[in-house]
């Protein structure tokens, strides 16, 4: 190259880069917690338990608090400012439906989190005794306890799709599964909490399917990162939550196809679930309506429509580059490092948004204590809800980083220079 030419590519390079810095630099102050000058500066890498909230979020809510504070439900006040909140409620379960692909906002129930998401439907769903449910050896206990439940409660039986040795799935041990019969339903979860692992799941719905059987995913850990389109999928239930998001604390959604939902029977009745009721009987009135039983977050579904449309504005190119290249910066930083122990695959394009890990000879809480005083650094330690994995593998705990479009590269960097400081501690 000549120097003309170097100097050519160099001024586009930093063009190039400036681009994108001053893009994430934009995007940074839209959340008051990276762009107040006020706020002790702290490195947020703990994206997979809470997202942070962008100002569009906060602003939405308190635009209810502020200009219509009042009841929305269906037959609640009939004034001015009542109908201003099912507006707001309608419309957020409008976007929420176009963003993840569902054939009519009445597909869209609000709930408090993926959770309940879950639980709605082990409870609501009318099982046979012996139906079986399949989940894989890595689900969060939110997928895991409600199904152990309904095995108590209404004789069903439950099956684990065992990882293969990295942790990915296994297609062929699912197969097998699925031809032991009466496979009611495979509820999986998309993203893995515990090492950022995503299922292969038009596969897993394809194979499902053609055995007979529904599926339900738990996308707490995707709807950061990724698009969905559940009718281009064929997801029969799919379940998250707000505040994994950029929405508001205690916010979920259940996705369900309607003839599906319309089949459940409502475990939780009140309020705002009928139509009309006697001193003997009640009327259910339709879905959604019929599972969003008493007075509801107004202003955290109206935060929640916010924060989709917030993520849906920036752009999945640029989400899903900015979460490859972080993972990638910490995972070549630290794999190498004594006693560090990857979980999960080595490659970071298979492990999303998260580097979960353990240091041999270190307790992970105390790793995650030195991250944060030495250089604020916030990740998770522990065993992430999924107990059932790591106490059966005798492993106590792990140190997991999960990052978020609005991490950088720098930050990414003195994660991996904290990590050098505290191995050379063994
Ligand atoms: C994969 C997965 N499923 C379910 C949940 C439960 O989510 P929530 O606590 O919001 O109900 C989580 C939370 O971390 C998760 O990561």
């Amino acid at each position: 190259m000549t120097p003309s030419h170097n100097e050519a590519f160099n001024a586009h390079a930093i063009h190039e880069f400036s681009f994108w810095f001053m893009d994430l630099q934009k995007l940074r102050n839209d959340f008051p917690l990276l762009a107040s000058p006020s706020n002790k500066p702290v490195m947020y890498f703990d994206n997979a338990c809470m997202s942070l909230k962008p100002r569009a979020v906060i602003n939405a809510m308190n635009q209810y608090y502020e200009q219509f504070p009042a009841c929305g439900g269906p037959g609640r006040s009939g004034h001015a400012l009542g109908a201003r909140v099912r507006e707001a409620v309608d419309q957020s379960r409008q976007t929420i439906a176009r963003a993840i692909g569902a054939q009519h906002p009445n597909e869209i129930i609000f709930t408090r989190n993926t959770t309940e998401s879950i639980n709605l439907v082990a409870r609501s769903f009318r099982w046979n005794a012996g139906d079986v449910v399949l989940t894989t050896d890595k689900e969060h206990n939110s997928n895991l306890i409600p199904w152990l439940n309904t095995r108590r409660l209404s004789n069903i039986r439950h099956a684990v799709i065992p990882s293969l040795p990295d942790n990915t799935f296994d297609l062929s041990a699912f197969e097998q599964l699925l031809k032991l019969g009466s496979v009611r339903l495979v509820s999986v979860g998309l993203v893995s909490n515990l090492d950022g692992v995503r299922v292969p799941i038009a596969e897993i719905i394809k194979r499902a399917h053609a055995a007979g059987a529904m599926v339900m995913v738990d996308a707490a850990q995707a709807m950061l990162h990724s698009p969905l389109n559940v009718q281009a999928l064929g997801v029969d239930f799919l379940a998250f939550s707000g505040h994994k998001m950029l929405g508001p604390t205690g916010t979920g959604v259940l996705y369900g196809k309607r003839e599906l939902l319309e089949n459940l029977e409502p475990f939780l009745l009140g309020g705002d679930t009928v139509s009309a009721t006697t001193y003997t009987d009640f009327q259910l009135l339709d879905v959604p309506e019929r599972f969003e039983a008493g007075l509801q977050d107004y202003a955290g579904i109206i935060g929640l429509g916010a924060a989709m449309e917030y993520l849906q504005s920036i752009g999945w190119p640029f989400i899903e580059s900015q979460d490859q290249q972080m993972n990638r910066i910490i995972t070549e930083g630290i794999a190498h490092l004594k006693g560090v122990h990857m979980i999960g695959p080595a490659d970071p394009a298979l492990r999303g948004g998260i580097v979960a890990f353990t240091i041999k000879g270190m307790d992970h809480h105390q790793v995650a204590v030195m991250l944060e005083q030495m250089n604020a650094i916030l990740v998770r330690s522990g065993q992430h809800c999924v107990h059932s994995w790591f106490g059966s593998r005798g492993i106590p705990g792990s140190v997991r980083a999960s990052v978020a479009f609005y991490n950088t590269v720098d930050e990414a960097e003195q994660f991996v220079q904290a990590m050098e400081k505290i191995t050379t501690l063994l």
